[in-house]
């Protein structure tokens, strides 16, 4: 049997392969296809039409009357009884039907694909008859799937268990849609591998554990790995990723992960927060707020699962992560309330709270990314409660060093279904950071606009001349109530994809 330490190196994603038979005559044991709402009722979509053939227009008469209108989120099952080989089929709302069929938009497609693939746990092939007349939505319907079926249940032993959906068929005749389903394919990995990391247990996932299977997943994947190690941070001078883990008898980690395309024109940096837990330190957290601090990793997560995707997808680009890994913990070694440290970059920094350590470990790996000459680095944080309570826990605070790159951030992050938006860094609040003995203190103690006044702070430390975007995804990092769409409860995985898109933004031969 392998060990559950083995099982987190290598995520598990469920197979997907492209069939082009339709869905009136396919075999398979659940159907899944797509509904429209109509004035008229509900609408078989592109992909249900064999069905709805095979059924003699019999679909949407019988989704009316057990009142399924084909709205967005709607899903439910109907026995076939022998009109076509498909036992069962699975109908999902996709909401009104764009103008033309090729311009579904890709996250309704996700969402509708995800939600199916967690309602049929337990089964073992699904075929996807939603629209797929283009490789980007058969991508879409692949990627929403493959994330949809998403399960982690490697810490349960008993109790009435599910395998997850076994194997997703995706009904396209789309020329050239095969690269789209290896591409979902690549994408759910890093997502599953984010997600997994994210959820183990913190006492299984010390940053030292954290780097090792970094260390293993990106060797494999042809990546460089180099990893700091206790001494070697305090040798380095990396005195903000020092000060935060001096507290854990976890000592903490640097991981720096390289790759590089021969044709690339550009070098991208994204840098991500790590902290394994964060129980507050000496400024320890209220017991219900240290609840899901397991997720605090989930920005290193994110770094982490796009290098891995960037590989693979062999992008022609250099991009260069950074893990910023520490256990922030209170005991007689930790770091204290107006303790001074002096981080990477040389700047001296108060420690007014050592709850606010995030941002200590990233600029020390903000500055060492400075050291490969960058083109543009981006920072993933899950970073302040401020970003919860300003947008809420599914979309994250975004905030750059000008005004174009925020903008481009933002729509690369929702056209992937990572709900974004764009924040200021406004100048006044970088006066309440003043430390009357060091270059700064890292925070204000008047708390307002945490989320910005956490931007200006990692701002300082963003090396001259080169564009720097942060991504603060405190809340969307961990679904803490239900399931929905493909977004499961726990780990999200959160800004994986934002990254993968951004490296591919900046692929050599791409208009700027
Ligand atoms: N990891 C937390 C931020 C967080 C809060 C993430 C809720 C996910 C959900 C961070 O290290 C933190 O503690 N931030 C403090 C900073 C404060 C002390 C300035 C916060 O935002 O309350
Ligand atoms: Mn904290
Ligand atoms: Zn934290």
């Amino acid at each position: 049997m392998r060990t559950r330490q083995a099982r987190l190196a290598s995520a598990y994603v469920t197979t997907v392969r492209l069939n082009a038979s339709d869905s009136g005559s396919v075999e398979t044991d659940a159907l899944v296809v797509g509904i429209n709402t109509s004035p008229d009722g509900p609408r078989p979509a592109p992909g249900a039409q064999a069905l709805d053939g095979a059924l003699t227009g019999g679909l949407a008469p019988t989704l009316s009357a057990l009142g399924f209108s084909g709205k967005a989120g709607e899903i439910t099952k109907i026995p076939t009884f022998g009109a076509v080989p498909a036992s069962v089929v699975v109908a999902v709302g996709l909401g009104d039907a764009p103008a033309e069929d090729g311009a579904y938009d890709l996250e309704v497609l996700r969402r509708a694909a995800g939600n199916a693939a967690r309602s049929l746990a337990g089964t073992a092939t699904a075929a996807f008859a939603l629209p797929a007349a283009t490789p980007e939505q058969a991508e879409a319907v692949a990627l929403g799937a493959l994330l949809g079926a998403y399960d982690f249940s490697r810490y349960r032993t008993t109790g009435d268990q599910k395998a997850p959906l076994g194997e997703i068929v995706v009904l396209s005749d789309a020329s050239a849609a095969d690269g789209s389903v290896a591409r979902a394919t690549t994408l759910a990995e890093s997502v599953t591998l984010v997600r997994d990391l994210v959820n183990t247990p913190p006492s299984d996932l010390p940053p030292a554990r954290f780097a090792e299977i970094a260390e293993e997943t990106a060797t494999k994947a042809g990546l460089s790995v180099e990893i700091l190690d206790e001494a070697a941070l305090k040798e380095g001078g990396y005195g903000g990723i020092v000060g935060v883990g001096q507290g854990s008898v976890n000592p903490p980690r640097l991981v720096r992960l390289g790759y590089a395309h021969p044709d690339a024109q550009t070098t991208v940096a994204f840098v991500g927060k790590g902290i394994t837990f964060d129980s507050g330190g000496l400024s320890l957290k209220p017991s219900a707020s240290m609840a899901w601090m397991k997720s605090d990793m989930g920005g290193a997560g994110a770094v982490f699962g796009a290098l891995l995707a960037i590989a693979r997808l062999g992008l022609k680009v250099n991009a260069i992560g950074y893990l910023c890994l520490a256990e922030n913990m209170p005991s007689g070694t930790a770091q204290r309330p107006s303790d001074v440290l002096t981080t990477y970059a040389g700047k001296t920094v108060e420690v007014l709270d050592t709850d606010a350590e995030g941002r200590l470990v990233l600029v020390d790996g903000i500055a060492r990314a400075g050291e490969d000459d960058p083109d543009i680095i981006v920072d993933v944080a899950t970073l302040t409660g401020g970003q919860i309570v300003a947008l809420g826990w599914r979309t994250c605070g975004v905030m750059a060093s000008d005004d174009e790159l925020r903008e481009e951030v933002v729509d690369l992050a929702v056209a992937q279904g990572e709900a974004a938006w764009g924040m200021p860094l406004p100048e006044d609040l970088r006066k309440g950071l003043d430390s009357p003995i060091a270059d700064i203190a890292n925070l204000n103690p008047e708390r307002s606009g945490s989320m910005l006044a956490a931007g200006i702070f990692l701002r300082e430390f963003v090396p001259e001349g080169v564009r720097w975007a942060h991504l603060d995804i405190a809340g969307p990092a961990y679904n803490k109530e239900a399931p929905y769409g493909y977004i499961p409860k726990g780990g999200t995985g959160m800004a994986t994809r934002t990254l993968v898109a951004l490296a591919e933004r900046y692929e050599a031969g791409r208009e700027a």
